[in-house]
């Protein structure tokens, strides 16, 4: 939930850090640090707020190190103050720690500690981490880590800096995020490799309870036991523009309009369009490995999961498997059979969220085989999944999810239609047309995107409304809810989605003429059903919006879909979604990128 950054090199450090911040905040912000060593020890600057209140503070108080750490949080354990804020000080200034996750047993080792006559100085579980670090000190940091990172129970990505090693940068990482980024005499650790991207792309992950040493020179990679380890570097395409705002006033609205470019890469990089197929080994099934599936579970989280509900209907519809989505939340939990001739699929766009990751680690223990549908290379999701299939969105910075979304719908979508084919329910010639269709989307959304004055328009139109219901059936339930979601959180609006034929079951006691109600309707053999629903709430006094292919003559806004196509009209239905979002938020004034209580990548169960 919080982001890291560290540095050491020839230069000094404080704005890259700083930097390196800044394209983090998204993972949390409300409060920061940073902290470097320095010729009189480990200097600390820290701030409660935004990093904007951590600059003001440095430029107050300078510090200029070559090595440093720097943290920006999302609070688990205490409130957002400056003395809970990172790095986190051993209480003779010996060690700096800077930490996202969560030490699960923190309370019984501060508590041991303090028995020792430790005095701890913050509300938060990573001051732990810095006290035992200084108290067990072995004569070097990496023979310290050696010793206490068994203590910790929970997860954990440290960055951590050593009075005694000015020029050493250490790391470590369990269960949490942490990428080592190679430059040319400076090496740097990072949460994500979007903080990275304007020093290197030559990028290497670490695996759970590694141990990294970084000087300016080199990083080494060693285990619990102190033996050195090889670890893989991989140079990332992604560029520093592709994960900037690119002239548009929010992350949210550029990554809106970045999706034709998004679905065009993942189209180009899955569908060779000569042959018009699916690239081999693009999606990793065998005919007898597809003929053999009994089942399909796809677990995620928040928009992930709806790309998830969205799988589901097409995995039934294309390749008639049986198939079912769930909460990751709740299916790590609940008494589900597993069967090995079931394959499991997380949906990430992080690759790093902890309730997926738990199904993932629950099914593969049960024998399934198991899928990972992520957009970020070499995410601990990606990398414990059997098989893989990237989206390729390109870096996802707004925290509301957009463009992840439309790719991994496409994905799911993709691999329906290959399961299908592979298992005789789809003949070569519907396979092209399919293909054919979805490598039309692209222009599609573009059509979308050219309505954005419309929805403005419209969304300006809306401030006496309390209460907005998005409706549809099947698929179209499952764009619902994803558009319910998207403007709850950008716009703190009340909001709510419903099966459109489930609302007269109660909740239409809610509709009043105060009431916006948006319908969407793509699909075929339910849409007039869905106009029904429409006309029974206009009864009752509510306004509408419909979002649909054709047909409808029902009085009220009407956002056109450039197609009647089943399998694109609920991508193309979501990005109307989240355009009346976006400036559904803008005129309420909210923080669009950054929306209270929230943080990008949720790392803690
Ligand atoms: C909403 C949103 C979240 C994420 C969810 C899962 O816009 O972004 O609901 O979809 O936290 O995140 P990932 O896909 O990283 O597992």
């Amino acid at each position: 939930m919080c982001g890291i950054v560290g540095y050491t090199g020839e230069q000094e450090c404080t704005e890259m850090l700083l930097k390196g911040l800044e394209r983090l905040e998204y993972r949390g912000y409300d409060s920061a640090g940073i902290g470097e060593t320095c010729p009189a020890g480990i200097a600390v600057r820290r701030a409660a707020g935004r990093i904007s209140c951590l600059r003001k503070k440095i430029e107050e108080e300078p510090i200029a190190g070559r090595t440093g750490i720097g943290h920006t949080r999302w609070a688990t354990h205490g409130k957002p103050s400056c003395a809970n804020a990172h790095p986190q000080s051993s209480q003779n200034g010996r060690v700096a720690v800077v930490h996202n996750g969560i030490i699960e047993n923190y309370k019984e080792l501060r508590q041991e500690l303090e028995a020792q006559g430790v005095a701890f100085t913050s509300e938060t579980d990573t001051e732990t981490v810095a006290q035992l670090l200084e108290f067990y000190y072995q004569g070097n940091m990496q023979k310290t880590l050696e010793k206490v990172l068994p203590m910790l129970k929970g997860s954990f990505a440290l960055g951590i800096l050593d009075a005694a090693a000015p020029n050493t940068l250490y790391a470590a990482r369990r269960q949490s995020p942490l990428v080592i980024g190679l430059g040319e005499g400076e090496t740097f650790i990072a949460s994500d490799i979007t903080a990275l991207l304007d020093h290197t792309r030559t990028i290497c992950f670490l695996e759970d309870d590694d141990i990294a040493v970084l000087t300016p020179a080199k990083a080494a990679v060693f285990n619990l036991q102190g033996r050195q380890q090889s670890r893989k570097t991989e140079q990332i395409s992604w560029n520093q523009q592709a994960a900037q705002k690119g002239g548009f006033d929010h992350y949210m609205l550029k990554e809106i309009f970045d999706q034709p470019k998004a679905l065009e890469d993942t189209l180009n990089h899955y569908i060779d369009r000569e042959a018009m197929a699916i690239r081999p080994n693009t999606i990793p099934f065998t005919k007898e490995q597809a003929l053999a599936i009994t089942g399909i579970s796809i677990a995620a989280c928040g928009t992930a999961y709806h790309a998830a509900a969205m799988g589901k209907a097409m995995v039934e519809k294309l390749a008639k498997i049986p198939c079912r989505a769930e909460v990751a939340s709740e299916f790590r939990y609940d008494d589900h059979p597993s069967s090995p001739q079931e394959v499991f699929i997380a949906v990430s766009q992080s690759g790093e969220t902890a309730d997926t990751l738990a199904a993932l680690r629950r099914e593969k223990e049960a024998g399934c085989w198991v899928l990972a549908v992520s957009n970020v290379i070499g995410s601990t999701i990606s990398r414990e999944a059997q098989g893989v299939m990237y989206t390729l969105a390109g870096p996802e910075i707004a925290v509301a999810s957009t463009k992840a979304y439309l790719t991994q719908v496409l994905l799911l979508t993709l691999l329906a239609l290959e399961l299908g084919r592979l298992r005789g329910e789809i003949d070569e010639k519907t396979m092209k047309s399919y293909l054919t269709r979805l490598l039309a989307l692209p222009a599609q959304v573009e059509q979308v995107l050219a309505d954005a004055p419309q929805v403005k328009a419209f969304a300006a139109a809306q401030s006496s409304c309390s209460n907005i219901f998005f409706i549809g059936r099947l698929a179209d339930y499952y764009t619902a809810l994803e558009a319910s979601l998207k403007l709850k959180e950008v716009s703190y609006l009340p909001a709510q989605a419903y099966a459109a034929g489930e609302l007269k079951h109660g909740t239409i006691a809610l509709i009043d003429e105060n009431t916006l109600v948006v319908g969407i309707a793509t699909q075929n053999k339910v849409r007039e059903k869905t106009f029904s629903n429409l006309e029974e709430v206009r009864a009752r006094g509510a306004k509408l919006l419909l979002i649909t292919g054709e047909g409808c003559t029902i009085p009220g806004e009407l956002w056109r879909l450039p197609t009647n196509g089943e399998i694109e009209g609920p991508l193309l239905a979501a990005v109307y979604g989240q355009l009346f979002a976006y400036y559904m938020a803008l005129q309420q004034g909210c923080d669009i990128d950054k929306p209270r209580n929230l943080a990008k990548s949720v790392t803690v169960e």
